[in-house]
């Protein structure tokens, strides 16, 4: 957690707008000693921040680094409830494994876990995550819907439909959806979304949504076995992108997403996930735990698992499988 001295240091830098600000001011403003400020400027240089000093005029910020502590991402953030707890840490096992701790002890809703690496990502199907530090967006999200668990499924397809708008605003590219919430960008996998559920039989407590997003790797950044399926943002776009925006405006639209979903069911996500899904009309191949199913995937239904139909007519519901087109 950061201090609240630090915090009140990058607001006086953040209102500047780039420029400089006296000794004296930060001092007056932060309520310590001119000493006390050079020492937190230092601890701000450590951290990767590029400042600039002059005698008689103070300091400024040339350079802040892309990092998504609770500052980056809170700064600009324009939520109401998501994302408006967080958690970071620089180095953890996994966001999803806190999420579900804090979720547990009851951590407001909209908690956001997040971190600049995952030592133990956790990927679907017991696989693991790829999450090196300050290249990509590792993060869980806690929500408490007051619905029944049956419904968990539409908040993977509720948060695909976020995460690609998300892509499309903030970076201009045009992912797609490949069942049930990996992201693709020119056929390659951008972003992968780990739904997670505490639950009774017969009401939901919490949902955890994991997202992990590739944005600044380089193509030789990823494992050899990633290396033909994976991409990153920054791949895809020619240039560095800054995590905290895209983060934010995934909070913004997962929230919209939300609120539009408990008013009016999952009908309009329905629609808007369809439009973006690359599986449906095309003949896949379907590996779930139990066996492989060949067929046309001919849509999803109202609880968005998906419908597929085999050579001989039969329909096939799959609530959980890899997907090969
Ligand atoms: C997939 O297999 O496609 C889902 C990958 C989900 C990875 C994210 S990264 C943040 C969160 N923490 C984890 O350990 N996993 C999810």
């Amino acid at each position: 957690m950061e201090s609240p001295i630090r915090k009140k240091m990058l607001q006086a830098f953040s209102e500047s707008d780039g420029e400089f600000v006296s000794g004296q001011a930060l001092a007056d403003f932060l309520g310590c000693t001119r000493t006390a400020v050079w020492k937190h400027i230092e601890e701000l240089r450590r951290e990767g921040f590029e400042l600039e000093a002059v005698r008689r005029k103070g300091y400024r910020i040339l350079h802040a680094p892309d990092k998504v502590t609770e500052n980056e991402i809170r700064y600009g953030l324009n939520t109401k409830n998501l994302g408006q707890t967080i958690y970071y840490q620089e180095s953890i096992d996994s966001t999803q494994k806190k999420a579900h701790q804090l979720a547990y002890d009851n951590c407001p809703e909209g908690t956001l876990v997040i971190a600049e690496e995952q030592t133990s990502g956790r990927g679907r199907m017991t696989r693991s995550w790829h999450s090196p530090k300050y290249s990509g967006i590792w993060m869980s999200i806690i929500l408490r819907p007051n619905l029944p668990p049956q419904q968990a499924p539409q908040f993977t397809l509720l948060a695909a439909v976020a995460v690609v708008q998300a892509l499309e605003e903030v970076c201009g590219l045009n992912p797609e959806i490949k069942w049930p919430n990996d992201i693709l960008i020119n056929g390659k996998k951008v972003t992968g979304i780990l739904t997670e559920l505490q639950a009774e039989s017969d009401k939901i407590n919490s949902i955890i949504i994991g997202i992990g997003m590739n944005v600044n790797s380089k193509q030789e950044d990823f494992p050899e076995e990633l290396q033909k399926i994976a991409t990153s943002v920054a791949i895809e776009k020619g240039k560095i992108v800054s995590r905290s925006s895209i983060i934010q405006k995934i909070l913004e639209k997962l929230e919209l997403y939300y609120h539009l979903y408990m008013e009016k069911g999952f009908g309009p996500i329905k629609l808007l996930w369809e439009g973006y899904a690359i599986s449906i009309g095309r003949e896949i191949i379907a590996r779930t735990i139990t066996g492989t199913i060949e067929g046309k995937a001919i849509g999803i239904t109202n609880d968005g698992v998906l419908k597929i139909e085999d050579s001989s007519g039969r329909i096939h519901e799959i609530y959980s499988a890899d997907i090969e087109i």
